[in-house]
């Protein structure tokens, strides 16, 4: 989504607030601004990328401001449409995270008022309300708008007749408060404050900030002070950045064996069973947490034998549901997912026991369900998922012998587990330690138009996962089926051009696979084979083979998604395409 930061404090605020917005692009790129405080505001935006707008705008003087970069969600991305936004009397700035869902009707009634829109944003109704609600006090101003505002928003604004002062207000979308000596910040992510202070406040639905040089003032929606003191980040800068890797996404594919280990250290003693009756699970996610929730579904269903079913997180909140599993597990890597989000409040609604998996402390779907697990792969910043993915995996199956433990889980099985997850890192730093022979077939296969990724049981949401990183960053058409589903359809789309990614790993299912590979070559497509150290089979019948090392089956998503994402990575930096913040998508979707 967009990227928001205000400062105010003793230095020029104009560079300032422009560093942090650079840390902030992966959340939206399509156009960006800044408003800087002084005798009157003064505001520079336009189309593009940060850097653009920095090139452009001329040297405002000022200690105090705010500034967005933008991932259109209401009008395209234009200089008009870009925040801040300006209220008819160029007094009140400000820059909006979410969508305002009656901004229309808000929009006609203003407009019937006699005030003048140059955009076609939802946000610009807000400034317009400021400037109606404005009595000489911009948070009670705040307060008093945000109880007609129906949607989602972070907000931050400023008026040019309270100096230093920007106000934030929060629901539904991330804001953090920096606190510094002599100057303060907010922002809607860490990376943001990182090179300016350590110490970060997150703010909670409803709650108004007041920030001044002097410090951070936080209460609720009626005025009522809320304490709560700041936390310090335990993640360095050079963490939010590249470390000398090319992009994140690589560098956040190579610190998968330390993610993993992270997220499993002192997780893998015994488990207290669940002290509720339990008759089957439901998980539900989006994206590439949909597909860790796939994966889930198997390794809950052979380890814990209950049921469990997966639902997208947007079909479940608007879905009939005929029989509910109470025990819903919600999956975001960000925490702050909407439709996820949406979803786990329904869960609630519905009499649901939730569990939420995310990897943000503290984020919104931490307070929406009754137990969290955190996975701790530290901040990723490249939009496609990669290292949240793994430790999403990782929790899924410490989730799964919880929900064994007690029941079915037998104690040599727990122990194989525990076994098997312990030594997952190193077999992921193996399949790292073979990324040449990655990046050899994915530059053979790079100039594709089409590929397809197929996969069976507990490796089909592999296949489904591995067509979807490569789709989003190397812009090849692509698509994850079951291996068994090609011949009701898709083969006809196979051709030379095509190629099959095949994943072959030793299972009950094996002989099957190699049938099917068998299928797609005679169809002409090159295949590129999936399969384990010692498989002497699968060489046969593939153009080119990739090795992983051999893992009990249900670990096999594990080092296979590794090998995956550096085939999609190294396709995607064979076409030259902008990895990192790959078109039209954002790190953390945050609007319905
Ligand atoms: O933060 P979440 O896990 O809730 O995000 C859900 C999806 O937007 C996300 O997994 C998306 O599909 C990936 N970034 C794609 O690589």
């Amino acid at each position: 989504m967009c990227g928001i930061v205000g400062y105010t404090g003793y230095r020029q605020a104009q560079p300032i607030l422009v560093g942090a917005l650079k840390r902030l692009e992966y959340r939206g790129y399509d156009s960006a601004g800044i408003a800087l405080g002084g005798e009157k505001i003064s505001v520079y935006k336009d189309k593009g990328e940060v850097a653009h707008i920095e090139a452009g705008a001329p040297r405002f003087t000022g200690v105090w401001g705010i500034a967005h970069t933008r991932w259109a969600t209401h009008g395209k991305p234009t200089k008009n449409n870009a925040h801040p936004f300006m209220d008819c009397n160029g007094k009140v700035a400000l820059a909006h995270n979410g969508i305002i869902e009656n901004y229309g009707r808000l929009k006609d009634d203003l407009m019937r008022r006699g005030h003048v829109f140059t955009s076609e944003t939802d946000t610009e109704t807000v400034v317009h309300l400021i400037e109606e609600n404005y009595k000489g006090n911009l948070e009670e101003a705040a307060r008093t708008v945000v109880k007609m505002l129906e949607g989602s928003y972070a907000l931050v604004m400023m008026h040019v007749s309270e100096p230093g002062k920007v106000v934030a207000v929060r629901k539904e979308s991330p804001l953090i408060l920096g606190i510094g000596d002599g100057e303060n910040f907010v922002a809607s992510d860490v990376p943001a404050l990182l090179d300016h202070t350590d110490r970060v406040i997150s703010m909670q639905d409803g709650e108004v900030a007041v920030i001044t040089q002097d410090g951070v003032t936080l209460t609720d929606v009626e005025g009522k002070p809320v304490d709560r003191g700041f936390q310090r980040i335990t993640f360095t800068l050079d963490d939010a950045e590249r470390g000398g890797y090319e992009h994140f996404m690589l560098k956040e594919i190579f610190e998968q064996p330390r993610a993993l280990h992270d997220t499993l250290v002192g997780k893998l003693g015994e488990d207290a069973p669940y002290g509720i009756p339990i008759d089957g699970v439901r998980l539900i996610a989006c994206g590439t947490s949909y597909h860790a929730s796939l994966v889930g579904k198997y390794v809950i269903e052979s380890i814990a034998k209950l049921p469990a079913q997966v639902e997208v997180a947007s079909e479940y909140r608007y879905g009939a549901v005929s029989r509910e599993h109470p025990f819903t597990v919600l999956i975001s890597q960000s925490g702050e997912t909407a439709d996820t989000l949406a979803a786990a409040k329904e869960a609630t609604r519905r009499g649901c026991y939730t569990v939420g998996i995310t990897n943000i402390l503290g984020s919104s779907i931490t307070r929406e369900v009754d137990e969290t697990i955190y996975t701790r792969a530290g901040i990723e910043i490249g939009v496609a998922a990669t290292k949240t993915y793994l430790t999403q995996l990782a929790a899924l199956y410490l989730l799964a012998m919880r929900l064994g433990t007690g029941r079915t889980l037998r104690p040599d099985t727990a122990r194989q587990m525990r076994e098997g997850l312990r030594s997952l890192p190193q077999h992921v730093q193996r399949v790292l330690n073979n990324s040449e022979e990655i990046e050899k077939v994915a530059k053979e296969t790079s100039k594709a138009r089409d590929m397809f990724f197929i996969g069976r049981n507990l490796n089909y949401p592999v296949a489904l996962e591995g067509a979807l990183k490569m789709k989003e960053i190397s812009y090849i058409h692509a698509e994850g089926y079951p291996a068994g589903e090609l011949k009701h359809g898709p083969l006809a789309l196979l051709s030379p051009e095509a190629p099959v990614i095949a994943i072959a790993v030793k299972d009950h299912t094996y002989e099957k696979m190699l049938s099917n590979i068998g299928e797609v070559s005679a169809r002409g497509s090159p295949v590129v084979g999936i399969c384990s150290e010692g498989d002497r089979e699968t060489p046969k019948y593939v153009d080119y083979v990739l090795r992983v090392p051999d893992v009990p089956t249900i670990f096999s998503p594990v080092p296979v998604s590794v090998v995956l994402q550096l085939l999609a990575y190294y396709a995607a930096r064979e076409r030259g395409c902008p990895i990192d913040k790959p078109r039209n998508l954002a790190k953390s979707v945050t609007v319905e």
